[in-house]
């Protein structure tokens, strides 16, 4: 079954074409950073008018790098929440219109689900498995029992990861997009230069919740109240000491979380996956004879082709979404998303 999956929940117009959820055929990902880049941010509105304009030619790239035809597609399917509202209407718009001209199955995804699943296209783990899903807009420590079945079992209670690294690195001027820049800069960095101390939450029912705004706000605002005292307050010794700080706190509720559930598998998905210091952090559970997975770099930021993979699993299980399904900003709750 060849699915085609679109995603434009944010600022990447992306439309990939999979075959039976693993092998990828095509994966165009048009990235709109460029345009967003004198803003230091995604611009909404910029963001969807730029997928109304591109997507078309985005689907026909898919199309021919996949070297199919179009006739060749069995099913449509679409990032219909969370993100930004106009960008994903562009996206469910097109991909309904497509499925209803061809006459396709079509489906909606979950975006937060397909992150969570992207690191199963390649390197497939048996569930369950701890989900650790680091994004942009999400940070979830989960337990998955399959591709449709999620119980959170920790969150951030303000900001995503991913946004504390945006905002690090806006406010200094080291480049946008701001995760990959801190990444950089990290590696030529003092990871000590600075000692951030992880968040002191009131943990109770919630031992796995994190916080980032106050890493944020101390790296920003009071980095003299954490510094050594001798190293130069340099770019890349503040990139690298925000990193390893933001990546322990969540590295130190991974390793709790999976020494009391006894999951012996922890797979990583999301933009800040692709995280250079996170990765090695998580390769070394390992040596705790844990499996580790997660998706490939092009995987982790938004793509089409984890959407067309976890939608092939909802429909080989006969799941199908009618056209009166839209889009929605919000976050849903992490029940089973389609009940048999
Ligand atoms: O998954 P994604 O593309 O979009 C959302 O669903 O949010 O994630 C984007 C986020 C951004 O915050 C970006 O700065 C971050 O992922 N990111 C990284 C790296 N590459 C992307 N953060 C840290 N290190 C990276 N190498
Ligand atoms: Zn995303």
């Amino acid at each position: 079954m060849i699915v085609l999956g679109l995603e434009t929940s944010c600022d990447e117009c992306s439309a990939a074409l999979v075959e039976d959820g693993h092998k990828i055929l095509s994966n165009i990902i048009a990235t709109q950073i460029e345009l967003h880049k004198p803003y230091e941010g995604v611009v909404p509105e910029l963001a969807s008018r730029l997928h109304t304009e591109w997507i078309s030619q985005v689907v026909q790239s898919a199309i021919a790098k996949a070297k199919i035809s179009i006739d060749d597609i069995d099913a449509v399917a679409v990032t219909n929440r969370p993100g930004l509202l106009g960008s994903l209407l562009v996206g469910v718009s097109f991909a309904k219109g497509f499925a209803a001209s061809r006459n396709l199955p079509f489906i909606t995804i979950d975006h937060i689900r397909a992150h969570l699943y992207a690191s199963q296209i390649e390197h497939p783990l048996e569930y369950p498995y701890l989900g650790v899903l680091v994004s942009g807009g999400h940070t979830v420590i989960c337990r998955v029992d399959g591709y449709d079945e999620i119980e959170v079992l920790g969150t951030t209670i303000d900001d995503a990861i991913g946004e504390a690294f945006d905002k690090v690195a806006k406010h200094y001027g080291f480049g946008y997009p701001g995760g990959v820049a801190v990444d950089q800069l990290a590696k030529k960095g003092n990871p000590l230069a600075f000692l951030f101390p992880g968040p002191k939450l009131n943990v109770k029912d919630h031992p796995y919740d994190i916080s980032y705004s106050g890493l944020k706000t101390a790296t920003i605002n009071q980095l003299d109240s954490f510094w050594d005292g001798k190293s130069e307050k340099s770019p890349e010794n503040i990139a690298a000491s925000f990193q390893r700080a933001a990546v322990n706190m969540l590295i130190k509720r991974v390793r709790a979380a999976l020494e009391e559930t006894g999951l012996k598998r922890v797979s990583a998905g999301g933009g800040v996956a692709a995280n250079s210091y996170l990765r090695s952090e998580l390769l070394a559970l390992q040596e705790g004879g844990y499996e580790v997975s997660f998706p490939a770099l092009k995987l982790c930021t938004d793509n089409g082709a984890m959407i067309a993979a976890l939608a092939y699993e909802y429909l080989k299980d006969g799941v199908r979404s009618d056209f009166y399904e839209s889009a929605s900003a919000r976050v849903t709750a992490f029940k089973k998303q389609y009940s048999k």
